[in-house]
C-alpha cells in the first residue's frame, strides 16, 4: 500500500515492542498513521519510540491497564492487537495449570480487555474503526501438544469475530490474520540457510494490517485472513 494511505488514522498498537510489532508500526506510520504503542515496560518501547505519537507502558492483561490506555488517548480509529506468547509441548492431562492460566491471561484476556477498553473509540469512529487480531492456525487446526494454546486463540478469534459483527453497526470491522509462526529478519540472518517455508515474513503481516486500516478494506468484515501455506 502507498504512503498515504492512512493519512489522518490513529492506530493503537498492543505488545508494539514485541517481535512482530515495531515492523507493523512502521508500516502504519509510513502509510500515514499516527500510532499510539503499548508493551508491558518502558523498555519493550525503546524500538518504536522514534516513530509511535504516543508510547506507554501499560499491563494489557489487566481491565485497569487496559482502561487506562484508552482513555488517555481520546479518538482512535484502529487497534492492532499483537500481544502474545506461547507454553505448550504437553499432552492434555499433562498441561499444567499454570500454563492454562499464563495463556487465558496473555491471549485471551489482553485481547478481551482491550477490545471492551477501545470498543466506544472505534464505534464514534464509524466506518474507520477497525480491529485486527494476529492468530495461528492451529486455533482452527489443532495440533497435539499445544491444547491450551490453540484453546485460548480460537476463544479470541470467536471474540474477534463477535466484535465484528457489532462494530458493522457502525461501519467498522474486526478481522483475525492468521499465521502459522512469525519469522523476522534477525532470525533470517541467525540461520541463512533455513527456509522458513510455513513461516510469514513480518513485512507480509504488516502489509495486511495496514491493508485491514484502509479504506479498501472496509467492506471487509469478520474474516480469517490466512497468510501461511494451505495445509495438505
Ligand atoms: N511468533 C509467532 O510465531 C506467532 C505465530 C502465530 C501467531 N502469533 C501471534 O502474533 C502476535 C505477534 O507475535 P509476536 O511474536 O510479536 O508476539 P510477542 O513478541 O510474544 O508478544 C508481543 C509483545 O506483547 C508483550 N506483552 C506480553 N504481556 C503483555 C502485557 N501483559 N501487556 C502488554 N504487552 C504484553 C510482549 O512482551 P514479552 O515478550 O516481554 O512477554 C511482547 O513485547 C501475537 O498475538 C502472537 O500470539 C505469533
Amino acid at each position: 500500500m502507498s504512503a498515504g494511505t492512512l493519512d489522518g488514522r490513529r492506530i493503537a498498537v498492543a505488545g508494539a515492542g514485541g517481535g512482530l510489532g515495531p515492523t507493523v508500526v512502521r508500516a502504519l506510520a509510513e502509510a500515514g498513521a499516527w500510532i499510539a504503542a503499548a508493551d508491558r515496560t518502558d523498555a519493550h518501547l525503546d524500538v518504536v519510540r522514534d516513530v509511535a505519537g504516543d508510547a506507554r507502558a501499560a499491563d494489557l492483561v489487566t481491565a485497569e491497564g487496559a482502561a487506562e490506555w484508552a482513555s488517555a488517548l481520546g479518538e482512535v480509529d484502529g487497534l492492532v492487537h499483537l500481544v502474545g506468547g506461547w507454553r505448550g509441548g504437553n499432552a492434555i492431562e499433562d498441561t499444567p495449570t499454570e500454563d492454562l492460566e499464563f495463556l487465558e491471561s496473555l491471549l485471551w484476556r489482553s485481547v478481551v480487555h482491550t477490545t471492551r477498553a477501545f470498543a466506544p473509540l472505534l464505534k464514534a469512529a464509524g466506518e474507520r474503526g477497525r480491529f485486527a487480531l494476529v492468530s495461528s492456525s492451529v486455533a482452527a487446526r489443532p495440533v497435539a501438544g499445544n491444547g491450551a494454546y490453540a484453546a485460548t486463540k480460537a476463544a479470541a478469534e470467536a471474540w474477534t469475530l463477535t466484535f465484528g459483527a457489532e462494530l458493522a453497526e457502525t461501519g467498522g470491522t474486526a478481522n483475525v490474520v492468521v499465521v502459522q509462526a512469525i519469522v523476522t529478519p534477525q532470525m533470517r540472518d541467525e540461520n541463512p540457510d533455513k527456509a522458513y517455508k510455513t513461516f510469514t515474513d513480518v513485512d507480509e503481516i504488516a502489509e495486511a494490517l495496514v491493508f485491514l486500516n484502509s479504506d479498501a478494506a472496509r467492506k471487509m468484515n469478520g474474516q480469517r485472513l490466512s497468510l501461511h501455506p494451505a495445509a495438505r
